[in-house]
């Protein structure tokens, strides 16, 4: 049956959103998109094979990418693709827009937020190693910075942190403050007072994040305006027919044991499979 016309929200339940990060940093955006549309299908990817992106150069994630999305779009055939991962959109999201035939929604650092809430002004980017030096983010910077002292920090650990927690391991809040200290450390460090969580990863660790902090801060990320721009572009969409296989998340290069599946069945993917590196 082809509905046509703009969908209302009711509609919406017949959409399919691919979500894509390198792990599982994209359930941050996951839980967003089903607070704002509680029935919406969604299919998942990590492509754990070449986790972490952030320190992976240029070259390497815009030969990658393009390709891969290219292929998962064509098996999965989704309505709209989220690139769930700051990493993934700040460097090949041009790319990946040259390849695939539908909507590609990427992940934008949330530094104009951060900058019109920042009384001290001044407000930290805390990202990847990758997404910190991208020209992407100096062109945010110096469009949307609101005149505030910005510092850049990168780290992978907390990547790797918020991947062993949603494992449902237990992790050392030390090793978070330790991840995040340079930051405070830096010069104006000590009049931070909004972080911008440029990396999906890390609003997975709010909580250990505010304990790590030196100071109270507000912590700024993009997953409630991604879930947003989704629903918006979802809007004006046409569409055939839902898919009619449970929400599935695809694990690039295994990762799957019974802890992490029965965490992806609690943000809605009933089921996990696990595919072969490539
Ligand atoms: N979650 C990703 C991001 O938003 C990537 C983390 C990584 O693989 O380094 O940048």
């Amino acid at each position: 049956m082809l509905v046509k016309n703009k969908l209302n929200s009711a509609l919406l339940v017949f959409m399919h959103v691919l979500v894509f990060d390198s792990g599982v940093g994209g359930l941050s955006v996951v839980a967003e998109l089903r607070a704002l549309m509680p029935d919406i299908y969604m299919s998942y990817v990590a492509d754990d094979a070449f986790r972490p992106y952030g320190n992976k150069t240029e070259a390497q994630l815009k030969g990658r990418l393009p390709g891969l999305l290219q292929t998962l779009v064509l098996a999965v055939k989704p309505d709209v693709v989220v690139i769930a991962c700051n990493t993934a959109s700040t460097t090949a999201l041009s790319e990946i827009r040259g390849v695939v035939q539908i909507p590609v929604i990427g992940v934008v650092p949330a530094i104009k937020p951060a900058a019109q809430m920042s009384k001290s002004k001044t407000i930290a980017v805390l990202g990847t190693p990758g997404t910190v030096k991208r020209k992407y983010v100096d062109e945010l910077i110096s469009d949307f910075g609101n005149n505030c002292r910005v510092i850049l920090h990168g780290s992978t650990g907390l990547v790797e942190l918020a991947e062993q927690k949603l494992s449902g391991l237990d992790i050392d809040r030390y090793e978070v403050a330790a991840e995040i200290s340079p930051m405070f450390e830096a010069t104006d460090g000590n009049d931070i007072d909004v972080v911008v969580l440029a990396c999906t990863h890390f609003p997975l660790l709010l909580h250990e994040l505010k304990f790590a902090a030196p100071h109270s801060v507000n912590w700024v990320d993009s997953g409630s305006a991604i879930a947003r721009r989704t629903q918006s572009v979802l809007e004006d969409l046409t569409l055939d027919a839902p898919p009619n296989h449970p929400q599935t998340a695809l694990l690039i290069g295994g990762h799957n044991n019974i802890d992490r599946a029965k965490m992806f069945k609690g943000f809605g993917f009933v089921k996990t499979v696990a595919l072969p590196a490539f």
